[in-house]
This record gives C-alpha cells, structure tokens and sequence, in this order.
C-alpha cells in the first residue's frame, strides 16, 4: 500500500492542554530584572502592559496549562493543521531520508501567529481590556492579532516596521481589511517615534522600536494594553499546540523525528513545535536533535552574547536575559522580516546555552533558493522566514544521502509566502545580496548592553 501523503486530525484531537518546558527543567532560566534595581520583577509590575493570565503563565512551571474553551473554539476554525510527508520533495533530493512538514501556513493569517494571538485577544477580552497595541515586522503577526481582535471584539493598532510598511503594502491592506489601524514605525504618533525621526527623517525602523512605540502608545491610552507576538514564554506555551498534533500525526504514520527543525525570531514557532520533542527528551530519554535556524543577517544566538538586554529600544520594559546584538542593532534590510529583532525570546536561550539545543545560520539567498526547490515539489511557497527552516531539512536530508541513513526529518512551514512575493522577484532578478558582519560590527552595539549587578 502506498504511504500516506497528508495525516490529519479531528477537531476534538485539538490539543486541551498548552505545554510549558519549563515544567520539564531542573531548574528556571533568569527571571526578568527591574532596570533601576536589578531585582526580579513581580507580577504587578508587568499588569500596565499585560493580560494577568499571560503574566502567570510566563511564571509557571506546570507541565499543562489547559486551553480555554472560547481559544479551542476560534482554533477549530484551522486547526488541526495538516502534517504533510515530503514524498516529492524526498524524490527530487533522491535521500533515503523521511521528511515531514507541519503546514501552519493554513491558518487565515497565514501563519502560526494566530495561535497565540486568538489566546491572548480571549484572556485581553476577560480582563476588560478594549484596545490593543502592537509591532509587527513583515505583518504576520499584525495580520494574525487583527483577526483575532475581530473575532474577540477589540480594537487593534499596528506599528508595522517602515521598511516592511513601505515594501509589503498588502500586509497593511490585509490588518485594514480585518478592520486594525497600522501605522510605519518610526511614527510621529510617540514621544519615542518623534525623537528618532527628528534625528533621521529616513530611520527604516527595526522591532525594537516598533515595541517601544506600541508599549508607549499602550501605556499612555484608556483600557489599552499590549500584545507580543514572540519571545516571552507565554507566546511560546501557545505554539506548542503545533508540536503535540505533530507528534500525534507522526504516530499515524508509526515514525518519531530524528531531528526538527524550525526557524527562530524571537523563537515561538519553533518553540511551539519543539517543545513537546524536547520534554520527551528530557523526561523519557529519546534522542531527537533540536534545531534552530536564525538569520544570518541577525544572527543573535549564533554571534550574539547571553546577557540581560533591553527588548525595546525606549527602554520601556524590564530587562531580560536572553541571546542579543544589543538593543541598538541596525539590521541591514532583509526579506524576513519576522527574523530582523537584536534578541531572542528568554526560553529559547536559555536552552540554547545550557546545550539543549542546536542553532545555526543562513544567508537570504540560499533559503530563499531552497524554498523554490521546496517549491516546485511541494507546492506552497514558503515565507522567507520559513525558507531558513526548509533550508536546513534540505541539508538535513542530503547528508542522510550521503551517510546512507533513512532518518526521519520534522520541520515547522511557519507560513506562506504569499504577500512576500518582492522577496522571490528580488532573487529572480539577482539583486539579494548576502550579509557578513565582523566581530566588530557588533562590538559597538553589545557596548550598550546595561551593566546588571545580579550577572
Ligand atoms: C511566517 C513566520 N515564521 C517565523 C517568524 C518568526 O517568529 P517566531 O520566531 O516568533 O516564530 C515569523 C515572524 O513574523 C513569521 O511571520
């Protein structure tokens, strides 16, 4: 009989519980620290900006955090997503290897970012909250939170990266069409937005400074708060539902992954489907290797240092540990734009430096020419920040050609490409360049990073 192509779930397969790898660790990575005294932050002072329920997440060691039922119900809309075996893709590389890819492409964002998003707009929507802010880089995480504002009843108010603004005018039309404002980041909307563009009218902007500008604009507005679409662990804890239907489609399909991959922002896709492979690790001894793919045009864990840094560029916030640039990092212009931020998520580092974990880099060129071979075989067109995922399964699977080894290979498609078009006509034209920075071209940067006493 021929092997399955797509292995699909029932609604009520939905996951009911979230996965929390902290639960699984013998101990918790740094908490964030208060700037002025360098002591941990309480739940308090994160309450201005965030959803009390979120907050409690990004503190708990419980395993599960159950699903509420109003979130189970918006994820039916998607969910479960399909799990999809590569046999064409596997053909063309000629590999004995077995490659699979969770399609999170599917969801009506376009993306794994809906997630998250419907979660925290249901817990937002609770606690009484009527407006939203947010950044967004390239706009799937602003295309994602203005769904599920619409579906939850709030308002959405997007600062979307310049550059991407002015580049992807279809993911502005697409946050307008779910009825969100957006608006380029720098603005002259903050006190911080005004300052940076008085300085360089033509500042691209970077997330940095979209989250600054969105906690300012939260911070200063009745019944706003703010909404992140990755790096804290809560974000993560949402994504996991993507690596539990996964493990249950591979059981379908009687296989268990030798290695997953995904590609890393501020890590949450990645996260959502490592996680649950990693726990199994750690509690149960399997042996799956995890890896992380980042930009190589931001490459934070792989050049960056493990310190407590700024998330945002005002320096709002309280500082977290995690792999950075530094807050002041200028990333050169790039088509994945969901992968342009100086840090990575607290979580994600941690794990990455206490060697739970892989982390490699790749250049825009070659994953975007990786996501036409995946292409042409399989179809979707990958989002850029996706295509450094299909990148390394390619490598993953070649080298099993080479070592003659039938491993099977998991890799989470974020999203499609769709509205990401420029990026495949850029490198059609031959005009996508690759980046090298020096050592010293972050030494300026990571001369910011603040000097904390508990370090
Ligand atoms: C399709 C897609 N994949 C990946 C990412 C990276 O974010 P994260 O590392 O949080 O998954 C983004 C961010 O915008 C994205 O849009």
């Amino acid at each position: 009989m021929a092997e399955s192509t797509k292995y699909l779930l029932n609604e009520d397969q939905i996951p009911k519980n979230w996965y929390n790898i902290a639960g699984d660790l013998p101990a918790p990575p740094p908490p964030p620290i208060n700037q002025a005294t360098g002591q941990p932050v309480g739940p308090d002072d994160l309450a201005p900006l965030f959803a009390m329920e979120m907050i409690m997440q990004e503190m708990s060691a419980e395993r599960e955090i159950p699903i509420p039922e109003p979130v189970r119900e918006a994820y039916k809309i998607w969910r479960p997503t399909p799990l999809v075996r590569a046999h064409r893709l596997e053909k063309v590389l000629d590999t004995p290897a077995k490659i699979y890819y969770k399609n999170e492409s599917v969801s009506p964002a376009g993306s794994h970012k809906p997630n998250t998003a419907v979660a925290q707009a249901h817990y937002f929507k609770e606690e009484g909250t009527t407006k939203l802010t947010t950044e967004t880089g390239a706009g799937q995480w602003g295309t994602a939170l203005a769904f599920a504002g619409k579906l939850f009843g709030l308002e959405v108010e997007a600062y979307q990266v310049r550059v991407s603004f002015e580049t992807k005018p279809y993911r502005r039309m697409f946050m307008e069409a779910y009825g969100a404002t957006c608006y380029p980041s720098p603005s002259r909307r903050t006190n911080h937005g005004r300052a940076l563009l008085d300085a360089d009218p033509d500042d691209p902007g970077n997330l940095a400074t979209a989250v600054a500008e969105a906690i300012e604009m939260a911070m200063s507005t009745p019944g706003t708060k703010y909404a992140l679409g990755s790096l804290l662990n809560c974000v993560c804890i949402h994504q996991t539902v993507v690596g539990q239907e996964s493990m249950l489609q591979l059981e379908m399909a009687d296989d268990y992954p030798d290695v997953v991959i995904g590609c890393v922002g501020g890590g949450s896709n990645w996260a959502g489907m490592v996680y649950p492979f990693l726990g199994e690790n750690i509690r149960n001894g399997k042996n799956t290797r995890i890896v992380a793919v980042e930009s190589a045009t931001c490459p934070s864990l792989t050049r960056g240092v493990y310190a407590y840094d700024y998330p945002d560029s005002a320096h709002f916030v309280p500082l977290i540990k995690m792999h950075t640039l530094g807050s002041s990092f200028k990333t050169p212009k790039m088509h994945a734009g969901g992968l342009r931020y100086h840090g990575m998520g607290p979580m994600c580092s941690y794990l990455y430096d206490h060697g739970y974990v892989e982390a490699q880099a790749r250049q825009q060129v070659e994953c975007l020419e990786a996501a036409l071979v995946f292409a042409h075989a399989e179809g979707t067109l990958p989002a850029p920040e996706s295509s450094h995922a299909v990148k390394v399964a390619i490598e993953e699977a070649l080298r099993c050609k080479e070592e003659g080894k039938s491993e099977t290979i998991l890799f989470n498609l974020s999203g499609h490409g769709y509205l990401d078009l420029t990026a495949y006509q850029d490198l059609a034209a031959g005009v996508l360049e690759d980046v090298h920075f020096s050592d010293e071209d972050f030494a300026a940067t990571m001369a910011d990073l603040p000097q904390v006493a508990a370090e």
